[in-house]
């Protein structure tokens, strides 16, 4: 699976949506090490806090599906953006949880750009699982 192919299943994962309040349809496309895809879209909420993005979605998804966590391929992100769409604070912080720093995050808009990055890229300086308690856990 190639990104062109990762981001057109976020552009279909966008069109489940359910934004009621910004009208802001978000997509995510993630592919995992079995070469399957999970599929996420935002979901909006009343009291906005409990919004739930595209990428999350698609994160969390899988991981309730059984996929482990950090052998994940890459992620792909679509809205309505004049430039490609970059993940929020708090996805970047899940994506450098739930996925390996160098793993490709595809960033793209409607018209079909897409910027290349990483996780780590996306986050520097970030705070992982490695400053609790000293060490590594799963
Ligand atoms: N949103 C995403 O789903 N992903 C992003 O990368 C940026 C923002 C959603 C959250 C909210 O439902 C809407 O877009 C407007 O912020």
């Amino acid at each position: 699976m190639d990104k062109q192919q990762l981001v057109g299943l976020a552009m279909e994962a966008r069109e489940k949506a359910y934004v009621p309040y910004s009208n802001f349809k978000v997509g995510s496309a993630l592919l995992d090490s079995d070469g399957h895809v999970h599929q996420g879209c935002n979901i909006e909420n009343a009291a906005y806090g409990p919004t739930n993005c595209a990428e999350r979605t698609a994160l969390f998804r899988a991981v309730a599906d059984g996929k482990t966590p950090r052998t994940f391929r890459a992620i792909a992100v679509v809205g309505d953006t004049p430039s490609p769409i970059t993940p929020c604070g708090v996805c970047r912080q899940v994506l450098i949880e739930l996925c390996a720093p160098d793993m490709p995050v595809y960033m793209a808009n409607l018209q079909g750009a897409i910027i290349e990055t990483t996780v780590a890229e996306l986050l520097p300086g970030a705070f992982t699982q490695n400053d609790l308690n000293g060490g590594t856990t799963d």
